[in-house]
């Protein structure tokens, strides 16, 4: 009988150790963590994620700024306001809520938020870290997945792990993840060929490629572990992941829905580093 791994439950655990970790640090070092989330434009989806972050950020009692800029703000203005919160001692954690409008260059802006302030771990600076395993910050979703395999007690050292996708916000940091934790890994994308048959390998399977349900029962080797990153909408405009629910779940152990498993996880991982980013900004 396949177990359904309850993002949602595990997350809202987690938020409620982090709440307490902030009381804490209130009640004995006088600090408040923050966080500064900037947005450009309003695209809708985005608002949504930024809204869900800035409520999170009460639930725990981290503070929340908010930067709102109109969708032809010039670069250069972005620029100017990562550099002044950069040095403002007030504020721990910065983020850019992607994407960014196509005359922005993403890659320029993300370089240029302070290593140490860069809670989504993005900037070559902590993505190096990654590699090395001598990091601070993981990226959330990478983070929120090893998380959620550790709290079912799926055991990762020695397994083989197939992952669907190879950007540098999911793929490619949560294979050097896995690598870390022991696991055989395999990083397929849209030119891998025999898919198929190197997906039915996979003791556990990961799935970032943003089609829906592209991922069929008969590309699971029976017992597997699957996790699902995917958001997406069906033909019939509900939102559903990259794995085709109903049929794979006869056939998996372990199973993430969508709604409800990787992606409650990307926000308390967020929140964690900004915790961690305030430690490390007070020293202590
Ligand atoms: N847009 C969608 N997901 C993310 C994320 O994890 N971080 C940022 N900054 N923007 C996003």
């Amino acid at each position: 009988m396949v177990k359904i791994i309850n993002g949602k439950e595990i997350s809202n655990s987690l938020i409620e150790k982090l709440k307490e970790k902030v009381d804490k640090l209130k009640l004995e070092s006088n600090v408040c963590p923050s966080l500064a989330v900037i947005m450009v434009g309003d695209n809708p989806a985005s608002k949504i994620y930024v809204n869900n972050k800035k409520r999170i950020c009460e639930k725990i009692g981290i503070k929340s700024y908010e930067f709102v800029l109109p969708a032809n703000a010039p670069e250069s203005e972005l620029l100017k306001l990562i550099c002044g919160l950069n040095k403002r001692e007030d504020i721990n954690g910065i983020l850019v809520q992607l994407p960014l409008p196509p005359h922005i260059n993403e890659k320029k802006i993300i370089e240029n938020i302070a290593p140490l302030k860069d809670v989504d771990a993005f900037n070559e600076t902590n993505v190096g870290k990654i590699m090395t395993g001598n990091f601070k910050f993981l990226p959330c979703t990478p983070a929120g997945i090893v998380y959620l395999l550790k709290e079912s007690n799926i055991k990762i050292e020695g397994q083989h792990c197939v992952i669907i996708g190879r950007s540098n916000i999911v793929g490619k940091p949560l294979a050097m993840l896995m690598l870390h934790n022991n696991a055989t890994v395999t990083i397929c994308h849209s030119k891998t060929q025999g898919l198929r048959e190197i997906c039915k390998t996979a003791d556990i399977l990961i799935a970032a490629v943003g089609k829906p349900k592209f991922i069929s029962s008969d590309m699971i080797k029976p017992g597997a572990v699957v996790v699902d990153v995917g958001i997406n909408r069906d033909i019939n405009g509900y939102v559903c992941g990259d794995v085709d629910f109903e049929k794979v779940k006869d056939v998996a152990s372990y199973i993430t829905p969508v709604p409800g498993g990787v992606g409650p996880m990307t926000i308390a991982m967020l929140m964690k580093n900004t915790i961690t980013a305030a430690l490390l900004q007070k020293n202590i």
